[in-house]
């Protein structure tokens, strides 16, 4: 078997990628295979890794080039994609030499984090991702929001479809990543296929010409669902601009369903709204996302509480060591050595990072050994802070 680096249009000329059998309907017809064919633009700047066996693809593994704000400080995120074994060399260990191998080439060319939307978390517990809360849904109908129809707000909304205002959702997103812990964005190369695919509505929030929100979406029928993406907004104005919108939906749609932020309250939103708020976590598709953490180096100067620590990342190819880590300056300091008490593996530092997990559950889950006289100052180096996974794909 033979681990190489995938050329982009190499996939061209396969007559079934293993990921292709792995996620689409199949055998792939003519027409799914064009679409499928057209699609392969939207990956240029994945890094993809095959394992051949007799001269043919039986496993491959993509890492989408991203941007993820950690606390604060945007680093380079490797975006897991497409991971796949053909059935006939499932259960022989070469995903896993295939993702290790992956893994290993991104951290190596200066990727900080990984994110994906695991089929199954347990399969990637062993890979030292841990999970992150999932974005929620609001579920409510617009007529509760009808005092706002008439509410004489400064500023605008425009409408249209999403290629005619992409460049404006675009230019709200990368405004948003250095803002909001746990935001990620897609390349340009990957991002532009909602633009191109042109299947949604955009209305975007405006003050004084400036884009302060933004929300795509869909209508699913009359009396039915405004089915809607992520409601972006960097002011509350922004959001009750968009909400104004919605409103004007009264009597057209029965309800508006809208993704947004895990720590989001839209009862706060407006008095006697009605809403209904969930997140379905469901396997193989639905899951909640997760990330790791592929360089502690690469944290260095990320905003953190005051506290000051040493630990040891054990079981890990990627990040395993000694390090002290000091926070007194309000920015991370990464030293190697100390004489570490606390042990973590890589899921549960990863957990601490992204401020989802208190240092008492790292034992609790398994992930490590936090000394009790150690966990204070872990909290206080690592806050807890909701994530807010934005770039889906
Ligand atoms: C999921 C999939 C990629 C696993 O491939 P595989 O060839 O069986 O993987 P490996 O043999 O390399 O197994 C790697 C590890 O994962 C474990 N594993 C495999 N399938 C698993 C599952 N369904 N749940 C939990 N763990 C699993 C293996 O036991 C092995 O653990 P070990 O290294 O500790 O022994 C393959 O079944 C597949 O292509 N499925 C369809 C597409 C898919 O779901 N892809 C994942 C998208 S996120």
């Amino acid at each position: 078997m033979q681990i190489r680096r995938q050329a982009p249009d190499e996939r061209l000329l396969q007559s079934t990628p293993p990921d292709w059998y792995a996620f689409s309907p199949s055998p792939v017809s003519p027409d799914l295979a064009t679409k499928l064919k057209a699609n392969e633009k939207y990956y240029v700047d994945s890094v993809t890794l095959i394992a051949e066996e007799n001269g043919q693809a039986v496993v491959s593994a993509s890492a989408i080039p991203m941007r993820q704000n950690v606390r604060g400080h945007v680093v380079p995120l490797a975006g897991l994609s497409g991971v796949a074994s053909m059935p006939q060399v499932r259960r022989r260990g070469l995903v896993r030499q295939v993702l290790t191998e992956l893994l290993g080439q991104v951290r190596d060319s200066g990727f900080v984090v990984s994110a994906q939307y695991p089929f199954r978390p347990s399969f990637y517990d062993r890979f030292g991702y841990v999970g992150v809360p999932k974005a929620r849904t609001a579920r409510f109908n617009p007529a509760d929001l009808t005092y706002l129809q008439r509410a004489d707000l400064p500023g605008e909304v425009t409408w249209g479809p999403i290629a005619e205002g992409y460049d404006d959702y675009r230019a709200l997103a990368l405004e948003i990543l250095p803002q909001r812990h746990g935001f990620s964005v897609l390349p340009d190369s990957r991002d532009v296929y909602a633009r191109d695919k042109n299947e949604k509505w955009l209305a975007a929030a405006r003050v004084d010409g400036n884009v302060v929100g933004a929300v795509a979406y869909t209508i699913t029928g009359h009396a039915e669902t405004l089915q809607a993406d992520d409601l972006l907004a960097t002011t509350p104005l922004g959001r009750a601009l968009l909400l104004q919108f919605f409103a004007r939906h009264a009597d057209q749609v029965g309800e508006v369903s809208v993704r947004i932020a895990p720590d989001e309250h839209p009862e706060l939103w407006a008095t006697d709204l009605a809403v209904r708020v969930e997140t379905d976590v469901t396997y193989p598709t639905g899951a909640a996302p997760m990330a790791r953490v592929l360089s502690v180096a690469g944290l260095h100067g990320m905003p953190v509480g005051s506290g000051h620590v040493s630990v040891e990342i054990v079981d890990d190819p990627y990040i395993a060591g000694k390090y002290v880590l000091d926070g007194t300056s309000g920015a991370l300091d990464v030293t190697t050595g100390g004489d570490p008490a606390v042990t973590l593996n890589a899921a549960g530092f990863a957990g601490l990072v992204y401020g989802v997990l208190d240092p008492s559950d790292v034992d609790l889950r398994g992930f490590g050994h936090v000394p009790t006289d150690s966990a204070a100052e872990l909290a206080s180096l690592f806050p807890r802070r909701v994530p807010y996974f934005f770039a889906r794909y």
